[in-house]
């Protein structure tokens, strides 16, 4: 979430929710091993949800639809004209028909005043004809109506509109007279009374409207609500805000993964509203955002604005294949099978006795995951079908599930044991051993592997590895294989140069296999192999703020050179200041961050002035460390706000890359403005 004032016309200085992160990118999220029981073995199919009681068939599945809290904030765009445009296009654009249902208001619907009676009273700019008018409308469409209030006396915009602590039969009972079908019921302002009594409150005045609406406790995963929230409403928030960024989507993901046992129909872990569509992440990652929201079972609840989002939205968030996984009604969170370097294996249980496996790559280069039929819980068998749910194919496994997987890419199967799976062409395992790092002018060996998992062979296999313009890939080995049995392997390997005056960073190269199926039509698959590419520092001490990194990532905003973090736009940030005093070179980074520089092996000293930047005024708490290639070197411990720059120090002779990690220090990346300040290296 925001951490400084927010540049819109309604809203200023949004308080902070000091959001519970519990998965934070710890030592940058890599390196990091947990292995989780596997999901359980050899249940036969098909398996059965338990009889739901009343309160639960509320919400039977994940419930789906649209809030404009992700794309609009409190700006001027959200109003009437709006949820009516949202409601038609849910029509027009085939998401009804996906399944996606509740078109939702949140907060800034209301004046900040209640009536003489009080009542709450829509803001007749947004909404000329009132509430009821605009549910009637959503009604017409087919579909089913939201709104939001807070268990707090006030609502979480610094405008601070009506809350309902206090309120709570009446405001429950104007919602009812409305229409409403779903109350999202915030956190805000809650004068420290207890959350349970809060939100049991606010569950029984809207018992009492006699009307069934799905109940979102919002209180940011604060008091554990998966221990409790079930018995009052249908899905609890499992987490402080999601940002329109990668760390934040990742950082969210993963403290939700953990809490897989307490989702199950008509009880749903909530990680906070899809971002897809909102620019703030590539295609790929969103893809990651929706298959993994999927794997988890958690709301589909839009939050871009579907009158001006890309195709590309659409084509997310209406994969049906996907949306399937979400809405399986055996209601099972997928659980973390394996997670090591960056690798997630999850494995969901499905009614049908197949498995929703998702292989994630948390990296930001592409990584072979691989896994098997057993580890994800599915019963032995002598061959399985595995369908690719974004390309929308079936291929043949004897067990072995592996996908070469690109930078934050996932690979969303569903693998199940029939008896059709020979009829499947078989999966071939396309890898080759990238990641290595280079430099311009300079030509490595890279080998690629092409092995038939499948039960049956594959005929006519040919293999190509493709680079940018103007690199030279050339094989020293054969190409093609007449057939590959079940469990051959076709190796090849390839010279390639990257070519004189490349810049640093991250280049992925292609590897496409083409084999013919039974039916004579040429199948392809393709594998992205990343090269990274360093350009050497001048020898003696320099201030790493002037070299290119070879990848960069952070929590809000882009990391900034010689500046502080502004969280948005590159440069928006401030001279970079901590306790009072101010630095002209460094990194302004935002917690989770982590920035990579090529040193190969030529340097020996990282030094730098840690600390958080004083624009966090007196909130912020981070940790920075140092990696020389997979060993922590340096660390501070946890520096705060109220800190003065510490002195960090790192041995880092030897390496090749330096990566610089700020984690948020384990309490939420709210306000988490951390400087690297006069950050200098010595190379020879
Ligand atoms: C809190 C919630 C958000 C959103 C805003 C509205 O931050 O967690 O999802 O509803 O309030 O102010």
């Amino acid at each position: 979430m925001r951490h400084l004032p927010m540049r819109v016309p309604r809203v200023t200085g949004r308080r902070a929710l000091g959001a519970i992160t519990a998965g934070l990118l710890a030592a940058g999220g890599l390196g990091v091993s947990a292995q989780a029981a596997p999901a359980a073995a050899r249940t036969p199919a098909p398996a059965q949800a338990p009889a739901a009681s009343d309160h639960e068939r509320l919400a039977l599945t994940p419930p789906m639809g649209f809030n404009n809290w992700n794309s609009t904030h409190c700006r001027d765009e959200f109003d009437e004209s709006m949820v009516k445009g949202i409601a038609d296009l849910f029509v027009e654009r085939g998401l009804k028909d996906a399944g996606y249902e509740y078109v939702n208001l949140d907060d800034c619907w209301a004046l900040p005043e209640r009536d003489a009676d009080g009542l709450l009273v829509p803001d007749p700019e947004r909404f000329p004809n009132g509430i009821k008018a605009v549910a009637d409308y959503v009604h017409s469409k087919g579909l089913k109506f939201g709104i939001y209030t807070s268990a707090g006396t006030k609502t979480c915009s610094s405008i601070g509109f009506p809350g309902a602590l206090g309120h709570e039969y009446s405001d429950a009972r104007q919602f009812a007279d409305w229409g409403v079908d779903y109350l999202k019921y915030d956190n805000c302002n809650n004068q420290g009374v207890d959350a349970k009594q809060r939100y049991t409150t606010m569950r029984d005045a809207l018992a009492a409207t006699g009307r069934p609406i799905v109940y979102s406790i919002c209180e940011w995963g604060q008091n554990k609500p998966w221990e409790w929230a079930g018995d009052l409403g249908q899905l609890w928030r499992t987490t402080g805000d999601i940002s329109d960024s990668w760390s934040s989507m990742s950082s969210i993901m993963k403290a939700n993964l953990a809490l897989a046992p307490y989702a199950r129909p008509g009880g749903w872990n909530d990680p906070d509203m899809l971002e897809v569509g909102n620019g703030g992440m590539t295609d790929t990652e969103y893809r990651t955002h929706f298959s993994m929201w999927s794997i988890m079972a958690a709301p589909l609840l839009i939050g871009t604005d579907l009158r001006t989002a890309p195709e590309s939205a659409f084509e997310i968030l209406t994969n049906d294949e996907v949306i399937a996984v979400d809405q399986d009604p055996l209601g099972k969170q997928g659980e973390v099978v394996s997670s090591r370097d960056g690798r997630w294996v999850v494995s969901k249980e499905m009614a049908d006795g197949s498995r929703a496996v998702a292989l994630f790559n948390e990296s930001s280069r592409a990584q072979r995951i691989e896994t098997t039929t057993k580890a994800v819980g599915l019963p032995k068998a002598r061959g399985y079908t595995m369908r690719d749910l974004w390309k929308h194919s079936d291929t043949n496994t004897t067990g072995t599930i592996a996908a070469t997987v690109p930078a934050h890419g996932t690979v969303l199967l569903r693998v199940e044991a029939d008896r059709k799976w020979a009829q499947h062409p078989p999966a071939l395992d396309v890898a080759a051993d990238g990641g290595a790092v280079t430099e311009a002018g300079r030509t490595e060996r890279i080998t690629s592997e092409v092995t038939d998992l499948g039960g049956t062979a594959a005929h006519s296999v040919r293999v190509a590895l493709t680079g940018p313009e103007g690199w030279r890939i050339t094989p020293r080995s054969a190409t093609s294989a007449r057939a590959l049995k079940p469990g051959g392997t076709l190796a090849t390997d390839w010279d390639v140069t990257v070519p004189a005056g490349t810049s640093a960073g991250d280049r992925d190269l292609t590897l496409t296999v083409e084999h013919r199926a039974r039916s004579g039509t040429w199948l392809t698959s393709t594998a992205p192999v990343t090269v990274r590419v360093g350009v050497p520092l001048p020898a003696g001490e320099s201030a790493l703020s002037d070299a290119d990194p070879l990848s960069a990532s952070n929590g809000w905003g882009p990391v900034e050179r010689d500046r502080s973090v502004g969280e948005s736009g590159a440069g928006d940030g401030g001279p970079i200041t901590i306790g009072g005093a101010t630095f002209s070179k460094g990194l302004g980074v935002h917690a989770p961050s982590s920035v990579e520089y090529y040193l190969g092996g030529a340097c020996t000293t990282v030094t730098a002035r840690a600390g958080v930047d004083d624009e966090s005024g007196d909130r912020g708490s981070v940790v920075f460390e140092v990696w020389a290639d997979g060993t922590r070197a340096a660390s501070t411990g946890t520096v705060t706000h109220a800190d003065a720059a510490r002195a960090l120090s790192a041995d880092v002779s030897g390496a090749d890359v330096v990566r610089l990690v700020v984690t948020d220090a384990g309490d939420g990346m709210d306000y988490d403005h951390a400087d690297w300040a006069d950050l200098r290296v010595t190379c020879a």
